[in-house]
C-alpha cells in the first residue's frame, strides 16, 4: 500500500463508504452510542463539511473516517479496504497512502523550519532527502508560502501556520484531505482565506476534502453538508441557510 504501487481512484468513484456504522463507547457500565447507524458514500473529488451540535458525534466520525479508530458495528470502506479487518500497521499504511490530516491546533514541530515540517511525512514514506526538499517546496509554494521556507513556526502568523499544516497534508498527494475545525483557531478574515484555499485545492488538484466544523462560513462553501444529531445523519445535501 505504498504511494507508488496503489492505483489511484478516479473522480466520481466511491472513496469512503459507510454502511450502518456504529461506534459505541463503554463508560463504566454505561454505553455511550456516539454513532448509531450512519450511512453515506463520499466519492473521489467531493468537498463535504460534516456539521452538527456539540456532542453529536463529529469528532468520533473524524477518527473513524481517518482510520484512527474503527467501528463497533457496521462497515467503513476506504478506497475499497474494509477498515475493521485491518491491523494497526495496515491502518497506518492506509492512512499514509490515502489521507492528509489538518487539525485545529496546526500541530507543527517547533524550532523546525517550515520546509522540514512539510517534508516529514515523506521521510516516513522513505523518500530521499533531496526529493523531500523539492516536494516540500512545491507544496509550500502551492499554499502561498514559497517565501517562508526556512522560517520556524514561532515566526509565522496563525493563518501561515495553518497553510504549513495544509502543505504537510498535501505533500504526499493524498486522495483525501481530512480536516478537524481547520478555521477554529483563526479570526474570520484569515479563516476565509483558508476556506478559499480548500476550495482551490479541491477544484485544482481534485483532492477529496472532508471537513468537520462548527464554522457556518466554511460549511456553506462546501458542495455538500452532512449534519449529525445524536450520532445520526439528519441532513445530507447542499448547504442550506441556517443549518
Ligand atoms: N472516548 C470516549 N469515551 C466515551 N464517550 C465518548 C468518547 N468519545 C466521545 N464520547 C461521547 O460520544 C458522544 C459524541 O462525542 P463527539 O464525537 O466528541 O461529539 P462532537 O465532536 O460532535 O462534539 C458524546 O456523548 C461524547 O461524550
Ligand atoms: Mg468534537
Amino acid at each position: 500500500m505504498s504511494a507508488e504501487d496503489a492505483d489511484s481512484i478516479a473522480i466520481g468513484e466511491p472513496l469512503m463508504e459507510l454502511t450502518d456504522l456504529h461506534r459505541t463507547f463503554m463508560m463504566g457500565d454505561e454505553e455511550v452510542r456516539a454513532l448509531r447507524g450512519v450511512n453515506f458514500t463520499i466519492t473521489k473529488g467531493e468537498y463535504v463539511c460534516i456539521i452538527g451540535p456539540s456532542g453529536s458525534g463529529k469528532s468520533t466520525m473524524m477518527y473513524v473516517l481517518g482510520c484512527l479508530d474503527t467501528p463497533s458495528q457496521g462497515s467503513y470502506r476506504l478506497a475499497g479496504y474494509e477498515v475493521a479487518e485491518l491491523d494497526d500497521p495496515e491502518l497506518a499504511a492506509l492512512r499514509n497512502r490515502y489521507i492528509g490530516f489538518v487539525f485545529q491546533a496546526f500541530n507543527l514541530i517547533p524550532r523546525t523550519t517550515t520546509v522540514d515540517n512539510v517534508a516529514l511525512p515523506l521521510r516516513y514514506a522513505g523518500v530521499g532527502v533531496r526529493e523531500r526538499r523539492k516536494r516540500a517546496e512545491e507544496a509550500l509554494t502551492r499554499v502561498g508560502l514559497g517565501h517562508r521556507l526556512d522560517h520556524t513556526p514561532d515566526r509565522l502568523s496563525g493563518g501561515e501556520r495553518q497553510r504549513v499544516a495544509i502543505a504537510r497534508a498535501i505533500v504526499t498527494k493524498p486522495e483525501l484531505l481530512l480536516c478537524d475545525e481547520p478555521t477554529g483557531n483563526l479570526d474570520s478574515r484569515v479563516g476565509a482565506e483558508i476556506t478559499k484555499l480548500f476550495e482551490d485545492l479541491n477544484s485544482e488538484l481534485g483532492v477529496t476534502v472532508v471537513i468537520v466544523t462548527h464554522d457556518p462560513n466554511l460549511a456553506k462553501r462546501a458542495k455538500r453538508n452532512i449534519k449529525l444529531v445524536d450520532g445520526q445523519v439528519v441532513y445530507d445535501g447542499p448547504p442550506q441557510e441556517g443549518r
